[in-house]
C-alpha cells in the first residue's frame, strides 16, 4: 500500500510517500524555524498562518521525489494530536480534503505513536517487546512496547519535557532558538564535568522524569558565575538530562527483562545522548536502536509508518475528526 502522510503538530510542514510501511520514497520537511527564532519561542499563530502557505508546495515536492501522482496513492495518513490544534488543523484538512475528493480511506494518527514508529524505517526487522522512550520538545516518555500499536505507559515528565528544558536552557545562555541543536553544538568544546547539576532520578522504582529543577540550577549557577564558560555550562547540563534519560531507560530495559531500546523524537538527534545510550546498554548486554537524525525531528515519514498500519487492518477515520492538543494514545 502506498500511502501519503502529513504532519503539522508544531512547527514543522512536512510530507511523505510511504510504500509497505516501511520505504520512505520521499520525506520532505519544511521548517519555520526563521519565523520563530526572533520570538525566541514558537508564536502558535504564526505557526499556522506559515503552515497554510507551506503545505500544499511540500505535499507536491513529496510527490514529485517519489516519482509519483495522486492517482498512485492508495491511503493518506495525517497527524491529528497531540500538538497546536491551530497547526494540527492545516494538515487535517488538507488530508481530509484529498481524501474526500479522491475517495481515498484516511486515517488521523497519535504524534508520539508516530516517533515510536520511526525506528521501522531502517530497521523493519526490528523484534518486539522494547521500552521505547521519546524524548522531544513536548514529550518525554518511557513505554513498554509489545507491537504497533500496543504500548503501556511506564512514565513521563512531571514538569518540563527534556526538549523543552534544552531550548530553556539555551535561551538563558544566550544561544539562540532552538535551543537543542545549538547545546549539541556548543558542548563539544565544553567540560561535561565542570559544573554538576542536579540529577533528578525522583525515586529508584519510578519511571517518571523532571528537567525543572536542572534549568533552574542553569539560571542560579549562570547568575552567580556570569564569566563562566558557556561551553562548559552547556556541556555539563547536557550531561545532567543525558544522564538521567540513560539511567531510566536502562533501568527500565532491566526491571521489566527486556532486551532493547528504542529512542526516538527530537531529542535523539543530540549527539550525547546517541553515544551515552550506546555506551552503557552495550555495557548492560542490551540492543539499542536510534532512528537517523532527519528520522528523529519531526517528519512525516514516522507518521506514514502508523497510519500504514492501521489502514492495513482497516482502521479509518471518519472525515468530522478533529484535532487534539492532547491526545492518549
Ligand atoms: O520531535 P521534535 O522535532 O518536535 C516535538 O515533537 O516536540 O523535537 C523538538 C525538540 C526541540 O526541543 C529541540 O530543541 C530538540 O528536540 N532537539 C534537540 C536536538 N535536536 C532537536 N535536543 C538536543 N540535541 C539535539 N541535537
Ligand atoms: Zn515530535
Amino acid at each position: 500500500m502506498v500511502i501519503l502522510a502529513i504532519e503539522s503538530s508544531c512547527d514543522e510542514t512536512a510530507a511523505a510517500v510511504i510504500a509497505g510501511g516501511e520505504k520512505a520514497l520521499s520525506n520532505v520537511v519544511s521548517s519555520q524555524t526563521q519565523v520563530h527564532r526572533k520570538y525566541g519561542g514558537i508564536v502558535p499563530e504564526l505557526a499556522s498562518r506559515k503552515h497554510i502557505e507551506t503545505i500544499i508546495p511540500v505535499i507536491r515536492e513529496a510527490l514529485r521525489e517519489a516519482d509519483m501522482s495522486l492517482d498512485q496513492v492508495e491511503g493518506i495518513a495525517v497527524t491529528n494530536g497531540p500538538g497546536l490544534v491551530g497547526s494540527l488543523l492545516v494538515g487535517l484538512s488538507v488530508a481530509k480534503a484529498i481524501a474526500y475528493a479522491r475517495n481515498l480511506p484516511f486515517v488521523g494518527v497519535n504524534h508520539v505513536e508516530g516517533h515510536l514508529s520511526a525506528i521501522f524505517l531502517e530497521n523493519p526487522r526490528l523484534r518486539f517487546p522494547f521500552i521505547g522512550l521519546v524524548v522531544s520538545g513536548g514529550h518525554t516518555s518511557l513505554y513498554r512496547v509489545d507491537h504497533l500499536g500496543g504500548y503501556a505507559c511506564l512514565g513521563g515528565t512531571r514538569d518540563d519535557a527534556a526538549g523543552e528544558a534544552f531550548d530553556k536552557v539555551a535561551k538563558l545562555l544566550n544561544l539562540g532558538y532552538p535551543g537543542g541543536p545549538v547545546i549539541d553544538e556548543v558542548a563539544r568544546d565544553g567540560d561535561r564535568q565542570a559544573v554538576f547539576f542536579p540529577r533528578a532520578f525522583i525515586s529508584k522504582d519510578s519511571f517518571d522524569f523532571s528537567f525543572s529543577g536542572i534549568k533552574t540550577s542553569v539560571l542560579h549557577y549562570v547568575r552567580k558565575h556570569p564569566h563562566a564558560r558557556v561551553e562548559d555550562i552547556a556541556a555539563s547540563f547536557q550531561e545532567a538530562v543525558v544522564d538521567v534519560l540513560v539511567s531510566k531507560a536502562v533501568q527500565a530495559a532491566r526491571i521489566l527483562e527486556l532486551p532493547r531500546i528504542v529512542l526516538s523524537g527530537g531529542v535523539a538527534s543530540n549527539t550525547r545522548l546517541r553515544t551515552r545510550l550506546q555506551e552503557i546498554a552495550e555495557k548492560e548486554g542490551l540492543e539499542v536502536n536510534i532512528p537517523s537524525p532527519i528520522f528523529c525531528t519531526d517528519n512525516a515519514a514516522m507518521i506514514g509508518v502508523i497510519g500504514h498500519y492501521y489502514l492495513e487492518r482497516g482502521r479509518v477515520s471518519p472525515l468530522t475528526l478533529n484535532a487534539f492538543s492532547n491526545l492518549p494514545m
